[in-house]
């Protein structure tokens, strides 16, 4: 997830670029650049690009100014290529400068072509690749700017926002979209492009959203949309009345709520590139684990990613069968952990900066245990420290309560699963099938729960004045009620227990009465009459039950007074469909008592203390 921004018109490009690039900063930082050309003078364009956050840049800018009165600039979160100064975008190729937002999946088949065919590269981005392909389509004959990038569109695949400017022809930016967001800003004798509203607020509120396989070529005089083949697209524009901070929001209240709502999008982009479907098989980008040499994995993790890592238990032991621990990092090597080489140690962490989880990798390695690190966060210290660094390109999340970063993590620890797997031969080529098939239609699966906020608010509404909640599910599903009871504390600051479904009765019974709202997570599986039992002892004792159920599970309403459904899946994969309603009703019922949900009171997003 980038920043991206361009501007065509009559004044200076830099000033406006970096002013766009400042609202967009929350969307990637780890490095930023322009590429600036001044019509007038003819010149080539100017790039200056460097790592780092947008402050150098600018810094960079006083010692090496830009003129010109078009431009792109981008703000960018790695996904391919660590964050430096080459990968950095623009990316230039001869004339053309290219920014980009998402993930080109087939850019190592498409970097191949493009070296046999002469190109040079210089950065590790599949992004370049786009500036390489547009160039060639020139060279070969497009007549102009727009034709080369419809050329070049056809031959990539992926989710992208490409922004594409010409020296040879500096009067025309053209941009496409596809699955990544892409914003018109229509102005008086200019025109802009940018990858949210909130980057061109500032200059206009008169905006188009492009919409899946459009493309657009701007001047400074007017716009013209068309799709990949050619054909016209007309839309009238729109005019903007959010203020700056609900645009910044994507126009969700809060950040937390945009976030729950991106999650089909986040899981799919963890799932780029990594699912080979031909193979039966899963890639960890390159990463081969030799299940030979591992004896036992233990998961390392605080908070958030340790629910994941728990769940990542069950996953691994189902699919390779190797014997599994789950550790909080903050305990972990406090005890003089029992480890040596045959352990590989899963250190999970969205920050990949968590204090506690890197000084347990530190004990991990000084004891000779392998580490994998999954983290959200490109070359953080916990990737770097690591022997392999997995990423889960869930992209920025600003929400402390961390909603899309947890169910990336669970689809980047299914992956793992599913390569040691296939790999100990525990899990079989079809059911591996399976469930890849199953993984690619998780996104929409999670679109339909996201979306059916409606019937989870008016629940929220309903006990939103309770005391306590308490979380109850059995197997994989038991680690959900432990995070549905952490978000619901976190955000909401009402006391919430998460308890395996088999243990209410040795302690937490006693708390049920008619005041108690009891959220149980029993979805289709093996464990689903041991869950309904349990419901019908909080229902004996007046609690009020609230059941996340399969969608078609017409016995659940009987024994609950509110059913959420979700729909079915793989049983390896509902604690991914399970966790949303959770997400859902912890930030219903924050909102509903009017807590600070994007910054509950005492927590904080990275914790670099012990
Ligand atoms: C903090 C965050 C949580 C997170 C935990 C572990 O408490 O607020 O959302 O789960 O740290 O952080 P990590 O970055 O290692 O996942």
């Amino acid at each position: 997830m980038c920043g991206i921004i361009g501007y065509i018109g009559s004044r200076q490009a830099t000033p406006i670029l970096i002013g766009g690039l400042r609202k967009l900063e929350y969307r990637g930082y780890d490095s930023a650049g322009v590429s600036v050309i001044d019509p007038a003078s003819g010149g080539p364009s100017r790039v200056i690009r460097c790592r780092g956050k947008l402050a150098n840049l600018e810094e960079k800018l006083t010692r090496e100014p830009a003129a010109g009165t078009v431009g792109i600039g981008h703000t960018r979160w790695a996904t391919h290529g660590r964050p430096s100064d080459e990968n950095s975008h623009p990316h230039k190729a001869g004339p053309i400068s290219v920014i980009h937002n998402g993930i080109i999946e087939n850019h190592l088949a498409l970097r191949a072509e493009l070296v046999t065919a002469g190109a040079k590269f210089s950065s590790e981005t599949d992004t370049e690749i786009f500036a390489h392909l547009v160039e060639h389509a020139l060279i070969a004959g497009a007549p102009d700017l727009t034709t080369a990038v419809r050329r070049s569109l056809a031959k990539v695949h992926g989710s992208f926002a490409f922004v594409v400017m010409s020296d040879k022809e500096p009067g025309v930016l053209v941009a496409a979209k596809n699955s990544s967001p892409l914003v018109v800003g229509l102005g008086d004798g200019e025109n802009y492009v940018a990858s949210d509203v909130t980057a061109i607020l500032a200059e206009t509120r008169k905006v188009i959203f492009m919409e899946e396989g459009e493309m657009v070529t701007v001047t400074r005089d007017g716009v013209t949309i068309t799709d990949f083949e050619g054909n016209a697209r007309t839309r009238e524009p729109k005019m903007i009345t959010w203020s700056a901070v609900q645009a910044e929001k994507g126009g969700y209240k809060h950040y937390m709520l945009k976030e729950i709502h991106e999650q089909p999008r986040a899981v799919a982009d963890t799932l780029v590139g990594r699912i080979n479907l031909e193979a039966d098989d899963v890639s960890l980008d390159g990463i081969e684990l030799d299940v030979s040499k591992i004896k036992r994995i233990i998961f390392i993790a605080c908070g958030t990613s340790y629910h994941a890592s728990m769940v990542g238990e069950h996953l691994v032991e189902a699919m390779a069968r190797i014997p599994t621990e789950v550790d909080l990092a903050s305990e972990f090597r406090y005890r003089d952990p029992i480890l040596g080489p045959g352990d590989l140690v899963v250190a999970v962490s969205q920050s990949g900066e968590t204090l506690d989880t890197m000084e347990a990798i530190r004990e991990a390695k000084r004891k000779g245990a392998q580490v994998f690190a999954i983290s959200n966060v490109i070359e953080a210290s916990i990737p770097r420290l690591a022997d392999y660094a997995f990423y889960t390109h869930a992209g920025p999340e600003i929400g402390v309560a961390s909603t899309k970063a947890f169910t990336t993590q669970l689809i980047a620890i299914t992956l793992l699963a599913i390569h040691l797997g296939r790999r100990t031969g525990t899990l079989s080529k079809e059911r591996a099938r399976e469930l890849l098939g199953e993984l690619v239609a998780l996104p929409n699966k999670m679109r339909d729960i996201v979306e059916s906020g409606a019937q989870i608010q008016a629940i929220a509404r309903r006990y939103g004045n309770a005391n306590g909640f308490l979380f109850l599910g059995r197997g994989s599903q038991y680690p959900i009620a432990l995070e549905g009871a952490l978000k619901l504390k976190e955000i909401s600051y009402i006391h919430a227990e998460g308890y395996a479904a088999g243990e209410m009765k040795h302690g937490p019974i006693a708390l049920i009465d008619e005041h108690l709202p009891v959220v149980v997570l029993v979805p289709r599986g093996p464990s689903y009459e041991k869950t309904v039992s349990n419901l019908a002892e909080v229902r004996a004792r007046q609690g009020k039950v609230i059941a996340i159920a399969t969608r078609g599970d017409n016995e659940i309403g009987g024994h609950s007074d509110e059913v959420i459904v979700i729909p079915d899946t793989a049983l390896e994969l509902q604690p991914i469909l399970t966790v949303l309603p959770m997400q859902l009703l912890s930030y219903y019922v924050a909102d509903f008592k009017g807590t600070d949900i994007d910054q509950p009171r005492n927590l904080a997003k990275s914790v670099s203390v012990e």
